[in-house]
């Protein structure tokens, strides 16, 4: 794992947005999978910024997003597919036709899962996935315990994740306990992985899953396990990690064609 360091928000969104970038620009069509949550937001102005100043344009990109709550319109400003709208896609160049959500609301919401993967396989894979982790490990809507081997399926929400996401709610019990989620195997396809995490709250999954035993009790751990994972954190997300030191180390001694 590529383990990245910084010491403030600002520093780590733009690392970030350029990772991104980078494989926007060296592919013909790249096809990236995304992310929503708190987290990634400031990597997406950071990318709006990019696109308006004319560096970067996302005609040719395809996208699909990592998950999906079962059960709310697309309309619902809470739903994923509102987020996409609003946070990214309404306000770059991409075109919509080429943008994937798992559908929440699908009549056979099992057919509907399998599609998602036709279609991911269908446009090549997945050149980068964007990823955040929660509280309790998750990747995705993957939830500890979950199978490694999962693709992409209608899965129950912890009822730690619907806590720590009822700040999006009215209440509790508003938030969905059902969602559609790629699975832990269609994540690991992906040809190369960019995890965020910020704050202290995040500490402890992210020792788990840089320096902790390959475990399903923390899914993330699994990224061990990927030829490819970039890791952007803050120095709060960081600050459990034994091997802090090291980490930066490493980044500070890399030839420059082995950087991000
Ligand atoms: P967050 O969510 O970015 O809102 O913290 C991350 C996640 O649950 O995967």
């Amino acid at each position: 794992m590529e383990i990245l360091i910084r010491d403030s928000l600002e520093a780590g969104a733009q690392v970030a947005a350029s990772v991104v970038s980078k494989i926007i620009k060296s592919e013909d069509k790249p096809v990236l999978g995304l992310a929503t949550g708190g987290t990634p937001l400031r990597m997406y102005h950071e990318l709006i910024r990019m696109k308006q100043s004319g560096e970067l344009s996302f005609q040719n990109c395809t996208t699909f997003n990592l998950d999906e709550y079962a059960g709310l319109s697309r309309e619902d400003e809470r739903s994923y597919y509102f987020y996409m709208m609003s946070n990214l896609f309404d306000l770059v160049d991409i075109d919509k036709n080429n943008v994937h959500l798992p559908d929440g609301n699908a009549k056979d919401l099992r057919e509907a899962c399998r599609k998602y993967e036709q279609q991911i396989k269908a446009a090549g894979g997945i050149d980068l996935q964007v990823l955040g982790i929660g509280a309790n490990g998750h990747i995705g809507f993957n939830e500890p315990t979950g199978s490694f081997a999962s693709r992409t399926w209608v899965k129950i929400l912890s009822e730690q994740t619907m806590q720590d996401n009822s700040m999006y709610f009215d209440k509790l019990e508003e938030v969905p306990r059902h969602v559609v989620t790629m699975g832990i195997a269609t994540i690991m396809e992906s040809r190369h992985c960019l995890l965020l995490a910020n704050g202290a709250k995040k500490a402890d999954a992210i020792r788990k899953m840089i320096e902790g035993p390959i475990s399903a009790s923390c899914p993330a751990s699994i990224l061990q396990m990927h030829p490819r994972v970039t890791v952007v954190l803050d120095e709060e997300a960081a600050y459990l990690l034994t091997f802090k030191d090291h980490y930066k180390w490493v980044e500070k001694n890399k030839l420059e064609w082995q950087r991000y």
